[in-house]
């Protein structure tokens, strides 16, 4: 009777191991690879005065990005600034972050991917300016 039931619950452990296995060791297996970030990762020097000219037009037409982060990029009720500060999900405010968060959106926030249904040309023009707002080499 007891080794029955001590089966039992070995059985049921193993089960709910094998089932619980794969998706806990997920995050380790991912975070092993290279992030989007990187793989995506567009470098400053694409960057032209043309494109961050585009990216403003961009962010404050097509784009509307402004109606959530601000005419001065300063935020609003619903979007943080895009100004220098403690960036949340564009990591330390770098470039090919702030290009990925364009492009991917944040899942469950207003941001989404591609806003205003910019191409990915667009998108890499407007995270052009967001960055150089952000480093201070041009105004808002
Ligand atoms: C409908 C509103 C909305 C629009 C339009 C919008 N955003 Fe956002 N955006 C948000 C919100 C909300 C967040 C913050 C998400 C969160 O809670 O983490 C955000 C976050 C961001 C971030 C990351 C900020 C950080 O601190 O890391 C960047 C960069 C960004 N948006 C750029 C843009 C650009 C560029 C455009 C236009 C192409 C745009 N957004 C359009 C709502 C918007």
């Amino acid at each position: 009777m007891r080794a029955v039931r001590r089966h039992r619950v070995f059985a049921f452990v193993t089960a709910v191991g094998v089932m619980v296995a794969p998706i806990a060791g997920m995050p380790s297996v991912v975070s092993a690879r290279a992030t989007p970030q990187q793989q995506a990762a567009p470098d400053t020097s694409v960057i032209t005065p043309a494109m961050v000219n585009a990216g403003r037009a961009i962010f404050h037409g097509k784009g509307t990005c402004f109606a959530c982060h601000g005419a001065e990029l300063q935020g609003t009720q619903v979007a943080p600034t895009l100004k220098a500060h403690a960036w949340r999900d564009a990591k330390n405010g770098e470039f090919a972050n702030i290009f990925y968060v364009v492009t991917h959106g944040v899942s469950g926030t207003l941001m989404v991917a591609f806003p205003g249904g910019i191409s990915k040309p667009e998108a890499l023009s407007a995270a052009a300016y967001v960055w150089s707002v952000g480093q201070g080499r041009v105004k808002p």
